[in-house]
């Protein structure tokens, strides 16, 4: 495992501007993996991948560190309240003392949109982004993709031509969102955005997707449906109005009721209950919820490889 970046490895810092073939050059062997835990190797053995998040993360860490793991790596979780950022030290100096510990990767989470890519830019040793604001989340993006593939028989080539996705709710704050359009429109799917505008502002059609305000017009059409969180820590405010934002954006069981037969319902999680997704449907037979989160493992194994230069295409 190299300690410092070489020609053979990459930071992931997102699915915008990235191109089918290397999609498809990290899809295809975390499929791979998927199927055969043991089919990308150890090729990590004995060297260190740091989980340095400064957001409260349970999906991506914890998969995260059993994927660097299952690659034959020692994994350390960073605990930035127990760190001497505390005493002033800076985010790049926090994350270059840490590569001087001869680490082989940073998987970085952060608040502020950009700030990953900044820290990649003052480290040696590959970085991936595991969500920067509202900016983006790569591999939530990818395991979304590898999910929907699944789900509707494209694993032969990811190719999504012919799929419509409703990306439901709170767009503004989700980079889920904007990782998961780059991608899946990059393979061929169309993606509608659906939500008030307050959350899902017109300009989001920048991102090459559509935009609709009524979820009833298009959730017979679409071959899934994601619905997002909504991000009350980051601002989004209902001022009491739940139940009208259940009511217009919810994903209901009655709605789940007029989708198509085999349309599956996605959700990134963490899930706000009973507010843009009911019960019944995160937990009913339309649900991939689960899925989206077991396929996680496999395509976080596939990135820290493609991100070191393990991969088979990395050289
Ligand atoms: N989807 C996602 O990023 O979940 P966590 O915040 O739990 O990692």
């Amino acid at each position: 495992m190299n300690a410092t970046a070489t020609s053979t490895t990459r930071d992931l810092l997102g699915l915008q501007g990235m191109d089918a073939g290397t999609l498809r050059a990290i899809l295809g062997p975390a499929l791979e993996a998927e199927r055969d835990r043991a089919a990308l190797g150890r090729p990590l053995e004995e060297g260190m991948v740091v989980n340095l998040f400064f957001e409260d993360s349970t999906r991506t860490r914890t998969s995260f560190t059993i994927a660097a793991q299952a690659l034959g790596a020692h994994v350390f979780q960073f605990v930035d309240q127990r760190s001497s950022m505390s005493k002033g030290e800076t985010l790049i100096d926090t994350a270059r003392t840490i590569e001087a510990m001869g680490v082989g990767a940073l998987v970085v989470r952060h608040g502020s949109a950009g700030a990953v890519q900044q820290l990649a830019e003052h480290v040696g040793v590959p970085v991936i982004n595991a969500g920067d604001g509202a900016h983006e989340h790569p591999t939530q993006g990818l395991l979304d993709i590898l999910t929907l593939a699944e789900a509707h028989d494209r694993l032969d080539g990811f190719d999504l031509s012919g799929l419509r996705v409703a990306i439901v709710g709170d767009l503004l704050h989700s980079r889920v969102a904007r990782s998961a359009i780059a991608g899946m429109t990059t393979l061929g799917a169309e993606v509608v955005c659906v939500g008030p505008e307050a959350m899902c502002p017109g300009g989001v059609s920048a991102l090459g997707c559509d935009v609709e305000r009524d979820l009833d017009a298009v959730i017979g059409e679409v071959d899934a449906a994601m619905a997002l969180r909504v991000q009350f820590e980051r601002g989004s405010a209902l001022g009491g109005a739940e139940a009208a934002h259940t009511a217009r954006y919810g994903l209901t069981s009655e709605r789940a009721s007029r989708m198509k037969p085999g349309a599956i319902v996605m959700h990134p999680g963490p899930m706000n209950r009973g507010l843009e997704i009911e019960s019944g449907v995160a937990d009913g037979p339309r649900s991939v919820v689960l899925r989206q989160v077991a396929l996680g493992v496999p395509v976080r194994m596939s990135a820290l490889a493609w991100c070191l230069g393990a991969d088979s295409g990395g050289r």
